[in-house]
């Protein structure tokens, strides 16, 4: 029996895990026990050092004491509010905190703020504001949604519709009316890029192609992610983002950025508008807004999408769009708890200082077996292995289970292996995820 199966196996069986191989990992489990900073503990007592941020989230690190006070606060304050036709006073204050950080500043205007549960809920409110806009202004014809392949937009019927990862979409039904950019993954030009790669700024003319075939008139919205986390870390070529906007703005098709990722200053910059210089008219946030303590998600709408729909009759609700737990006031608490120790600590930018050491200790892994590309920008790296002959993903997870076994948890997506840790790292945690992971890639054949 492996030695972190837990007496009790039958214990194993109700929970119905996501996004896991549930008998695999019930037969061998990995278990996470408690968290401290960089680390978790795992259920033997062994430490474990934190790749992912948890998933992509925990970007202040773990156990923060001023969260957990925040939110023990609000708790025995006022547990639950409803947010529809009623108001408590943290949402307002957490929306009007989180407007002063904005992405792209003040000059963006992207500072009205809907709050969602989650990433995915993020996406799915977005993409209803874009086509509520569309109408609002006179051009309801404007009702198809564009993706991006290999983009990742969370699970909801509109997330998994514009997404463009296939096991993720090919059981259920889409939505109608939706299409897919081409994807910018591109190892014969572009491998050990560092930063944004060189080529493929024309791939934002594949926008053209799609108004070409459909219409501009029928499309209302392009959704992707800046940087393209799930698929296993796709960073935009150069003039990529921009050239995208362009064509937007030509064809009066809104822009959404699916920040969930790259928001709270994963890049080295608080969003990643901030470090393309590129002005989207919605971005779609979740984890980092809370450090992922408590579930939540923001969609920041510039004010020229949510003016066009305040209007109507007195009395009308504007848009028929919430969730029970949309700026729920333990999610507030949190993000305001998290978003005062991102500034203190200086975290949204933090990653800009460290980004020359993070990029020059992964490129350091060229060379090692099976590592066919690294791709680096702000505090995310992607290394990209050589897939066993029938069998993509495999050599990926031997390495993942072997870094686990080793004291490091880092993610994989097929074969590629991504990290994403905490921005509180330091340079010895850079040096260990290096060590760890280059002594994996030489064990696992
Ligand atoms: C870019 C992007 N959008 C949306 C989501 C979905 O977020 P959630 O899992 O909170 O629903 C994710 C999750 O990883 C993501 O990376």
């Amino acid at each position: 029996m492996n030695a972190q199966t837990p007496t009790n196996s039958a214990s194993l069986e109700n929970y119905w895990m996501p996004f896991t191989a549930n008998r695999q990992f019930k037969a061998a489990p990995r278990l996470l026990a408690s968290a401290e900073g960089m680390n978790y503990t795992s259920i033997d007592g062994r430490t474990v050092l934190d790749g992912t941020a948890g998933l992509w989230c925990v970007n202040a690190g773990h156990g923060r004491k001023r969260i957990t006070a925040a939110v023990e606060k609000q708790l025995s304050t006022l547990d639950f509010a409803p947010s529809f036709q009623m108001g408590h006073p943290i949402a307002f204050d957490f929306a009007e905190k989180l407007s002063q950080v904005s992405p792209g500043g003040p000059e963006a205007g992207l500072d009205r703020v809907f709050f969602t549960g989650s990433g995915s809920e993020s996406v799915d409110t977005a993409l209803k504001i874009a086509l509520a806009y569309q109408r609002a202004i006179g051009q309801g014809t404007r009702t198809r949604l564009i993706g991006r392949e290999r983009g990742y937009h969370g699970v909801g019927f509109g997330g998994i519709s514009v997404g463009g990862i296939v096991s993720n979409r090919r059981v259920f039904p889409q939505l109608p009316g939706t299409d897919h950019l081409r994807h910018t993954h591109d190892l014969a030009r572009n491998a050990y890029a560092k930063g944004e790669p060189e080529h493929g700024a024309e791939l934002a003319d594949d926008l053209e192609r799609l108004v070409a075939l459909h219409g501009a008139e029928t499309i209302a919205a392009v959704i992707v992610e800046p940087v393209a986390g799930s698929t296993g870390v796709l960073i935009p070529p150069k003039g990529y983002l921009q050239r995208l906007r362009a064509i937007c703005d030509r064809h009066g098709i809104l822009l959404i950025f699916d920040e969930v990722i790259t928001g709270f200053g994963r890049l080295g910059t608080p969003f990643a508008v901030d470090y393309f210089g590129v002005v989207p008219d919605l971005v779609t946030t979740a984890k980092g807004l809370t450090n992922g303590a408590i579930p939540m998600g923001a969609v920041f709408a510039s004010r020229t999408v949510h003016d066009a729909l305040m209007h109507g009759p007195d009395g009308q609700i504007e848009l028929f769009h919430g969730y029970t737990y949309s700026g729920h006031p333990v999610g507030c608490a949190a993000g305001i708890a998290t978003l005062e120790i991102y500034r203190e600590e200086g975290l949204l930018t933090r990653g800009a200082e460290l980004a020359g050491a993070w990029q020059d200790a992964m490129h350091s892994l060229r060379g090692l077996p099976h590592v066919i590309d690294v791709r680096t920008i702000g505090i995310i790296a992607g290394i990209e292995l050589a897939s066993r002959p029938d069998a993509i993903g495999k050599r990926a997870y031997d390495v993942f289970v072997d870094c686990f076994e080793k004291g490091l948890l880092i993610r994989v997506t097929g074969d590629i292996i991504a990290f994403s840790p905490p921005l509180i790292l330091e340079q010895k945690d850079i040096e260990r995820i290096v060590a760890v992971l280059g002594e994996a890639l030489k064990r696992v054949a």
